[in-house]
């Protein structure tokens, strides 16, 4: 089958869901690849990079997709672009789809949706979570963000001119991005600590050397943790409350914050308040990588590095993996690769296998029909806003 790659055009999209390895290998299994040129610029990919691998150049993004069975993008189409794709066709992407609002315009052209978000979290889909692979970017890369605003160093220093203590820095959330933030912030040098309301991660954190701190809990609320699938759930205002003191307490003594703590389909926790942002000390540096859903201090703004009035540093970004596009990009692809072989047959034809948990979690809509009944789908094409768009 014919399979497209656009460039992404969201506004700070850099990745590209193919690389010229992943294209050599859909090319053995029997696919024709089109790649718009351009596709690979911020991924370090030169356009000739995918013609020697046996992808055809394409000018723009309705040549790409022309007469293409599958089409491969990290953003969800946006309705300009849903209106160039063949009627029929399937879309792979991260489509971030308690929030998506171009289900009908997909629908009206019946064309296959592969939320690839909703991947299962087991064992076999492993090489395909493309939240795991993007998510221990972001933790990595958020930390380096934190070391260009944060103005001290990070490890301890004895020098002749004196002695530098290490950093402190506090970790929110240790799902796949807090774990390789802990991890990355332990090889620069500094203290770690951590809280996850999920009591589980506290082996996981201890193991990579960082502190876990932790709100009691009642036995009722032990039990509403267990059987989520590893996954956190909101939790009751007598809780948060607990939460936002046991947070202030330890963020006014950090000199970083790394907040990563999502709740899937649903707006983020918030954990740093304002209050607390203004007993922390001038200079300190929160890094919110769940802006893009709420964010977890609600002073923080998609896309922008703002200093509270107490001089706490504030950098909002939701898309952390499109700064590092190229390690991005070639994870990302690979894991698109690996769901190929779910959606095709021996030949190399379209032949989704609807009997797969995986291809069943993630079918969101097809044949005209909406099929994941927790999403929320507006009516009519004209009631819904424009995409969001993505983070520098
Ligand atoms: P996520 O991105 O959904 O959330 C990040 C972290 O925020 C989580 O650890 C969550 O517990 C935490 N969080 C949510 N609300 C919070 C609050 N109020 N306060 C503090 N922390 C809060 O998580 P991610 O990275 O997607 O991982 C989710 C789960 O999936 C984890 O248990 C992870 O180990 C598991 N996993 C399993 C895989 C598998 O193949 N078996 C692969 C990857 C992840």
């Amino acid at each position: 089958m014919l399979i497209a790659i656009p460039t992404e055009h969201s506004p700070g999209e850099r990745r590209v869901a193919a690389t010229p390895d992943t294209v050599r290998k859909l090319i053995a299994a029997g696919h024709q690849i089109a790649v718009e040129r351009g596709a690979g610029h911020w991924a370090a990919i030169p356009d000739d990079h995918f013609s020697a691998a046996g992808a055809t150049l394409c000018d723009d993004f309705a040549a790409t997709v022309a007469g293409a069975t599958l089409v491969m993008k990290v953003r969800p189409p946006a309705a300009a672009e849903i209106a160039a794709l063949p009627a029929g066709c399937a879309v792979l992407a991260h489509f971030d789809a308690w929030r998506y609002p171009c289900f009908a315009e997909l629908n009206q052209k019946r064309i296959s949706a592969y939320a690839l978000e909703r991947i299962p979290r087991i064992t076999r889909a492993q090489a395909m979570d493309i939240l795991s692979s993007q998510a221990n970017i972001a933790g990595y890369r958020a930390v380096l963000l934190a070391t260009q605003y944060y103005p001290r160093f990070m490890p301890m220093f004895m020098t002749a001119a004196g002695s530098v203590k290490p950093a402190k820095v506090l970790i929110l959330g240790a799902g796949v991005a807090g774990l390789q933030a802990i991890a990355t912030a332990k090889r620069l040098g500094a203290v770690v600590e951590v809280f996850d309301v999920r009591p589980a991660t506290r082996e996981q954190v201890e193991s990579l050397g960082a502190k876990f701190v932790e709100v009691e809990l009642s036995a009722e609320e032990k039990a509403s943790l267990e059987n989520l699938g590893g996954y956190a759930r909101e939790m009751s205002a007598d809780y948060q409350a607990r939460q936002s003191a046991l947070i202030a307490k330890h963020a006014t003594q950090a000199d970083i914050v790394i907040a990563t703590a999502q709740i899937p389909g649903k707006a983020a926790p918030v954990l740093v308040t304002a209050d607390t942002v203004a007993q922390m000390r001038p200079g300190s540096v929160i890094v919110d990588l769940a802006v893009d859903t709420g964010g977890n201090c609600p002073l923080s703004r998609a896309d922008e590095v703002i200093t509270s009035e107490s001089g706490v540093i504030i950098a909002g970004h939701g898309n952390l993996p499109a700064l590092l596009a190229a390690d991005a990009s070639a994870m990302y692809a690979r894991n698109l690769l690996t769901f190929t072989g779910l959606l095709t047959d021996k030949d190399g034809r379209y032949a989704p296998q609807l009997d797969d948990e995986i291809v069943v979690a993630t079918r969101i809509c097809a044949d005209g029909q909406t099929l994941a009944a927790d999403l929320q789908i507006p009516a009519s094409p004209a009631s819904q806003p424009e995409p969001a768009d993505a983070t520098a």
